[in-house]
C-alpha cells in the first residue's frame, strides 16, 4: 500500500497590535506612569505599548472645539491610530484625577467626532492605599461606557500599597504585579482581536 505524505503549511502571521498607554498623572515620579513603563516591557509577542503624556493638554473649553490645541489633535490621532488603549489611573478623592477626565473629555469632542468610539480599553491603577484605585477605576469604567468603548472586564488590576512595589528608579519589582500586568495585556490582546 502506498504511503501518503501530507504537507502542512504553517502560517506564522500574527496580527500586530499597537496599544496606547495613557497615564492619569502628570507627576514625574508617578507610580501609574511607572506601571505603563512596566507594561511596555511585559507586552506579549505581537503587541507594542506606547505611552502618551497629558502634560500639554489644557483645560477643556467648548469655545476651543472648533480649533482645538495641537496637543489635543495629537492625542486624538494617537487614540485613533491605536488598536487598543491602556489607561493607568491614580485615585484622587475616590475618583478619577481631573487631568485624566479632562483629556478623556477633549478626545470625545466635538460631538460626532469622538476618538473613543468602539475602542477596546483596559484599565489599571496604582495607589498607596490598600484598595488600589478601585473607586477611581469604577468611575472611569462609567465614563468609558458613556463613550461606547469596549472596556475589558477582567482581570481587574487594582494595585494597592504600590509605593512598596517599585525600586527608587521607578522600576516595578513586585513579581505578582508583573504577572497581573502580563495577564491583563494578554487578555487585552485577545479582547481586541475579538471585538474589532
Ligand atoms: C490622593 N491619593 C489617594 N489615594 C487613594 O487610594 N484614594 C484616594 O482617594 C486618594 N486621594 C488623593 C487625592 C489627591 C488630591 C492626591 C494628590 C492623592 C494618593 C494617591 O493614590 C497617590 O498620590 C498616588 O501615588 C498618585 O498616583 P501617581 O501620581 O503616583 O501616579
Amino acid at each position: 500500500m502506498e504511503g501518503v505524505i501530507s504537507s502542512i503549511t504553517y502560517h506564522s502571521e500574527v496580527e500586530l497590535l499597537t496599544v496606547l498607554g495613557i497615564p492619569g498623572s502628570l507627576r514625574r515620579a508617578s507610580l501609574n506612569r511607572a506601571l505603563l513603563r512596566a507594561a511596555v516591557s511585559l507586552a506579549p509577542s505581537g503587541m507594542t505599548v506606547e505611552i502618551a503624556d497629558l502634560c500639554d493638554i489644557p483645560p477643556y473649553n467648548f469655545d476651543d472645539e472648533g480649533a482645538p490645541p495641537p496637543s489635543v489633535v495629537e492625542l486624538k490621532r494617537r487614540i485613533r491610530a491605536a488598536d487598543a488603549i491602556l489607561i493607568a489611573t491614580p485615585e484622587y478623592n475616590y475618583s478619577v484625577p481631573g487631568v485624566l477626565k479632562n483629556a478623556i473629555d477633549w478626545a470625545a469632542r466635538p460631538l460626532g467626532d469622538s476618538a473613543w468610539e468602539s475602542k477596546p480599553v483596559a484599565v489599571l491603577g496604582a495607589s498607596v492605599s490598600s484598595l488600589g484605585t478601585s473607586r477611581a477605576q469604577y468611575h472611569l469604567r462609567q465614563t468609558l461606557t458613556a463613550l461606547n468603548c469596549y472596556t475589558l472586564n477582567r482581570p481587574e488590576a487594582l494595585i494597592g500599597q504600590a509605593d512598596r512595589k517599585f525600586d527608587v528608579a521607578g522600576n516595578l519589582t513586585d513579581e505578582k504585579t508583573k504577572e497581573l500586568i502580563s495577564q491583563l495585556l494578554a487578555a487585552l490582546a485577545a479582547w481586541t482581536r475579538k471585538v474589532r
